[in-house]
């Protein structure tokens, strides 16, 4: 059985914390962030509190109802203001987690056909495994809060009963 990891708010907070202070010690100061939906929009709304930086939102799926990967992600929310304010911009692409990538690539490839200047990734989370997507070579600089293998990460904002979640993130600290 995968072992399952509860996550509270407040490790994610530090998480986030975390990265933004890598990604400002290295340097990198993005214009904007585009944050991927779902997932990915607390992690990049925590971000901004860091960064200071305005964020855009896309939708992909790449699992169908029944949790089957699809033959390619699709796109369900790309809003055309999204392309237009994307040119000779440093993006910071956020996600929560790097899983199979697939749905990374697609969304970095889709970015990078609207010719920003930089793009880097961050993620909270990064599973180690064989990966079925690649990051594109025009990806500068990759950041990641934890890396783990075999876990299933339990976010608090799937929670029910954020009461009873946080009690299993206390029983079993990261
Ligand atoms: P990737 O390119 O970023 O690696 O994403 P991939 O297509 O492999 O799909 C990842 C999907 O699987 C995401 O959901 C993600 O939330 C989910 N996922 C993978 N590993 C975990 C895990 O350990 N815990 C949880 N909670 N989810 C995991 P999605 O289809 O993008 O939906 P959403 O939840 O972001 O809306
Ligand atoms: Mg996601």
């Amino acid at each position: 059985m995968v072992d399952k990891l509860y996550l509270s708010y407040n490790t994610i907070h530090c998480t986030v914390k975390k990265i933004a202070q890598e990604i400002t010690s290295s340097g990198y100061d993005p214009d904007l962030m585009v944050a991927i939906g779902s997932g990915g929009f607390i992690p990049a709304r925590i971000l901004k509190t860091f960064l200071g930086r305005p964020i855009l939102t896309v939708g992909i799926k790449y699992y169908d109802d029944n949790n089957i990967p699809m033959e390619a992600p699709r796109k369900i929310q790309w809003i055309d203001e999204v392309e237009k304010k994307l040119k000779g911009k440093k993006i910071l692409l956020v996600d929560e987690v790097d899983d199979s990538r697939v749905t990374l690539e697609y969304c970095l490839r889709e970015l990078l056909r609207h010719d920003p200047t930089e793009i880097a990734v961050a993620v909270l989370h990064n599973k180690i495994k064989e990966k079925r997507g690649c990051l594109p070579e025009e990806v500068s600089r990759y950041f990641c809060g934890a890396e783990y293998e075999e876990r299933w990460i339990v976010y608090p904002w799937d929670a029910d009963d954020i009461e009873e979640h946080d009690a299993h993130a206390i029983a079993r600290p990261v």
